[in-house]
């Protein structure tokens, strides 16, 4: 059969409210334009993000009942480092109650005044970890991967030409090396496996630690084995052992790729280093046996493990992206192409030329396409980035509006309403203006600032 079907049947639902155009605009006035700060229920498809707001299994939910709550040295504990080292093989397992904190703690270890990160794409809560402790963020992503219209395989690619050259000229004040897989904020895009090991090699070569910001590592390892030379017969979890055996530790956000609502972990191979992760842990998270959450989260990340790295769920979690990206292309709408794992990615930079990168272009498309259907998208472009450490303003090197799909959750209907949705953003796109910003705070403002239109 040629139809990719969603692979589960329905047990329980959550209805959606319906709300009309005008509803929505007065709604959006009253955020701020922001649109983080709308109710979800003013909201009819939420494209947010695919961050824990995934369905989770009816073995998930049984797990949860399997929850150990035990302070130290509980079973669901242990079920959960099984479960992670069963695909990632570090000695040391973190649990955090999700990625920013165990970058909070891997950057209180290894970040600090006037070092320098590099990696592909370092996503938004890494680089504010970074910059807040004095450090530097470099993104160092090959140039196909912000080119919105290169079918090159694998975008997310570190450039490795770049990175020697960096690590030749920043060594001494670089005390880790990064890589993001998929990259998230290039657009969903994969990294190859030969990739991540050159670039663990690089990393050796300069006695520096490589770390791997894992957070899509299935949605990874499914284009490494459709698209890498070699992999087509290996399994997933195979691939996913191989990507990460390279690696000296890892920070995770088990919201994403680990099917769970909340959670993260970091891990690491190194003994004194966890040791000091450890101690800022009980600091800020918890005893080392729960970090941040609670044992029946664990449980549930445990199960999620086992049915993430499932190739029918794969192959059909990565079309719906594909089938969204050809339908807008098709509209002659430009979107990222190939399409990214977890998101589809419009191009507003291409999209909506008369709109100055610092008037936010993707911010405006991803207004319109709330009022007009509901629809929640956020913008990657410079809102997100354009704020320099030292406060002033450079628009980022993208302006791209993304359609995150929470995992296991909407249905080809919804889909073919997004698209819907598109057509009529399309006849109005010389209508759309641009926005200023009227408040923000000095790190992360994409979350909180407000804006106003110009
Ligand atoms: N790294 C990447 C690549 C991410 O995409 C995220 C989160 C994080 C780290 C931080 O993890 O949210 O659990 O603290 N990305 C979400 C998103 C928020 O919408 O893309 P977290």
């Amino acid at each position: 059969m040629k139809t990719i079907i969603e692979p589960f049947r329905i047990k329980s639902v959550e209805p959606i409210r319906v709300t009309t155009r005008s509803e929505r605009e007065a709604k959006l006035q009253a955020a701020h334009h922001n649109l983080f700060k709308l109710h979800a229920d003013d909201v009819l498809i939420d494209l947010l993000t695919d961050s824990g707001t995934g369905a989770m299994s009816a073995e998930q939910w049984a797990a949860m009942m399997r929850g150990d709550e035990s302070y130290a040295g509980s079973r669901s504990f242990e079920r959960f480092t099984n479960a992670v080292q069963n695909l990632m093989p570090f000695k040391h397992i973190i649990p955090t109650h999700q990625g920013r904190a165990a970058e909070a703690i891997l950057m209180s270890i290894f970040a600090g005044k006037g070092h320098n990160i590099p990696s592909n794409t370092h996503f938004d809560t890494t680089r504010g970890n970074i910059e807040a402790s004095g450090a530097f963020a470099h993104d160092l992503n090959i140039a196909e991967g912000r080119d919105g219209q290169s079918e090159h395989p694998f975008k997310g690619n570190m450039d490795l030409a770049a990175l020697e050259t960096f690590m030749a000229t920043h060594g001494d004040s670089v005390p880790i090396v990064m890589i993001t897989i998929t990259n998230n904020a290039g657009g969903g895009q994969p990294v190859s496996l030969e990739n991540i090991r050159v670039v663990a090699d690089i990393a050796r070569a300069h006695g520096r630690p490589f770390i791997i910001d894992g957070c899509r590592f299935a949605e990874n390892a499914w284009f490494i084995k459709q698209r890498e030379p070699g992999q087509g017969d290996r399994s997933i979890p195979e691939i996913v052992r191989d990507c990460f055996a390279v690696a000296d530790g890892m920070t995770m956000s088990a919201k994403k790729d680990a099917f769970g609502n909340i959670g993260g972990w970091l891990a690491l191979n190194d003994d004194g280093f966890a040791e000091q992760a450890r101690v800022k842990l009980i600091q800020t998270e918890g005893f080392p046996t729960y970090g941040g959450l609670a044992g029946r989260d664990l449980d549930a990340l445990a199960q999620g493990l086992t049915e993430i790295v499932d190739e029918d769920y794969l192959r059909y979690r990565v079309r719906t992206n594909e089938y969204i990206v050809e339908r807008l292309d098709a509209m002659g709408i430009p979107v990222v192409k190939p399409a990214g794992g977890h998101a589809v990615f419009i191009d507003a930079k291409r999209w909506l030329p008369h709109i100055d990168p610092l008037h936010y272009p993707a911010h405006a498309v991803a207004c319109r396409l709330y009022e007009i259907g509901g629809i929640r998208s956020c913008e990657i472009g410079s809102v997100m980035f354009g704020r320099q450490p030292d406060g002033s303003e450079k628009p980022a090197a993208i302006e791209l509006v993304r359609l995150a799909f929470p995992r296991r959750t909407y249905t080809q209907s919804h889909a073919d309403y997004v698209v819907e949705a598109f057509g009529e953003l399309q006849s109005e796109i010389d209508t759309l203006k641009g926005f200023q910003i009227t408040k923000e705070p000095a790190l992360m403002r994409h979350f909180t600032c407000q804006f106003a239109c110009c």
